[in-house]
């Protein structure tokens, strides 16, 4: 694998997503309108469910992909606008529906759709989110940016089902787990950063080089989000931490600390992955045998280098403020962790 030096560390954190705002920032004006307007219905409840998650903010990272991704290509039309609304859509859809399967309470800083209006108002909103997402779709008139993003949405699907039949199986392997990953996360992020390229008609190099840029940076991110549900704070991160624990996910952090450790911590993961045994007590015994192990700092060494590759592939593009943007923020998703 190609490996380059990315210059974590030499800029902060925030100026890092910095210039992916700043050049998506004008169309991202536009996408966000177009998301406010699109979550619109005479079904009350509909609004009111999509405007609460919505307006709570959310980085808005795979929409802003798309933006950049096409202005990295040239792209002076519009189309970019409304596929980058539709990745949001899918985006959002997804959260509704993955709050409900691993009963979450705190997204983006406030409570849960599931917590107030429940389960079945939750998921049907996501079905609405996502059906309004392919009316944009098909509005481009791009049948590839089409076949990408509905593509990528049957896999994520997939991904999210697949994680709930691996959910408390500590035979689950780090590839049967990147599996997932690629599948619920590093798909939307393929898709997001390939239909840049198709809407600005480059070949087929160009787009290979964005769906693994896209990709390779959705795999870091997970892995990232992944170890902040160990180490990170509800107040930054805007959701509950401990939550794969409780909810006997099985991420790489405890893969990799269940392969470690001696039989008498592996019956521990058992019990508490397997068999519920997650209070609190618990959880701080996980985080100190990820500590004793550590797992977390195995997880981020595996996300830098999926950060790695993410770099190598923008660095094809030629040198534009947009490719610059997709650069740095590769070091805003891995650098979060910090
Ligand atoms: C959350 O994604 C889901 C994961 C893939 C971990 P984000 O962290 O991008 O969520 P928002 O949109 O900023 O809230
Ligand atoms: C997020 O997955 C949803 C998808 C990527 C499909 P997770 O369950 O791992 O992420 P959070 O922690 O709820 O954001
Ligand atoms: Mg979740
Ligand atoms: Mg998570």
């Amino acid at each position: 694998m190609v490996s380059l030096a990315i210059p974590v560390g030499r800029i902060d954190t925030r100026a890092s997503i910095e210039p992916l705002i700043a050049v998506s920032g004008p169309d991202m004006t536009r996408v966000n309108a177009l998301i406010l307007a699109m979550a619109g219905s005479n079904v009350e409840l509909i609004p009111e469910i999509a405007e609460h998650l919505i307006s709570s903010g959310g980085k808005r990272l795979r929409p802003m992909l798309t933006i950049a991704s096409a202005l990295a290509h040239g792209y002076t039309g519009d189309a970019h606008v409304k596929l980058a609304a539709s990745v949001e859509f899918m985006h959002t859809a997804t959260l509704l529906h993955d709050d409900v399967v691993d009963e979450s309470d705190l997204r983006r800083g406030k409570k849960t759709a599931r917590t107030i209006w429940g389960n079945q108002a939750s998921v049907l909103v996501g079905d609405f989110l996502l059906g309004q997402a392919f009316k944009m779709m098909v509005e481009v008139g791009s049948l590839t940016a089409l076949h990408i993003l509905s593509s990528a949405s049957a896999v994520i699907a997939e991904g999210e089902v697949w994680q709930l039949s691996a959910a408390k199986h500590m035979t689950t392997s780090e590839a049967d787990y990147m599996a997932v990953v690629d599948a619920k996360t590093a798909a939307l992020f393929a898709a997001a950063a390939e239909v840049g390229p198709v809407v600005a008609g480059a070949g087929d190099a160009e787009r290979m080089a964005m769906r693994n840029y896209g990709r390779s940076l959705g795999l870091a991110f997970q892995l990232v989000d992944d170890v902040l549900d160990y180490r990170g704070s509800a107040a930054d991160l805007g959701k509950n931490t401990g939550d794969d624990f409780r909810e006997g996910k099985i991420t790489l952090p405890v893969i990799l600390a269940y392969q470690a450790g001696n039989n008498e911590e592996k019956a521990f993961w058992r019990e508490a992955m397997e068999h519920g045994r997650n209070d609190d007590e618990a959880l701080a015994r996980a985080k100190s045998l990820m500590h004793g192990h550590g797992a977390l700092d195995a997880t981020i060494t595996r996300a830098r280098s999926h950060g790695e590759a993410a770099y190598a592939a923008a660095s094809t593009l030629p040198r534009t403020p947009s490719r610059d943007a997709l650069l740095s923020v590769v070091e805003f998703c891995i650098d979060r962790v910090n």
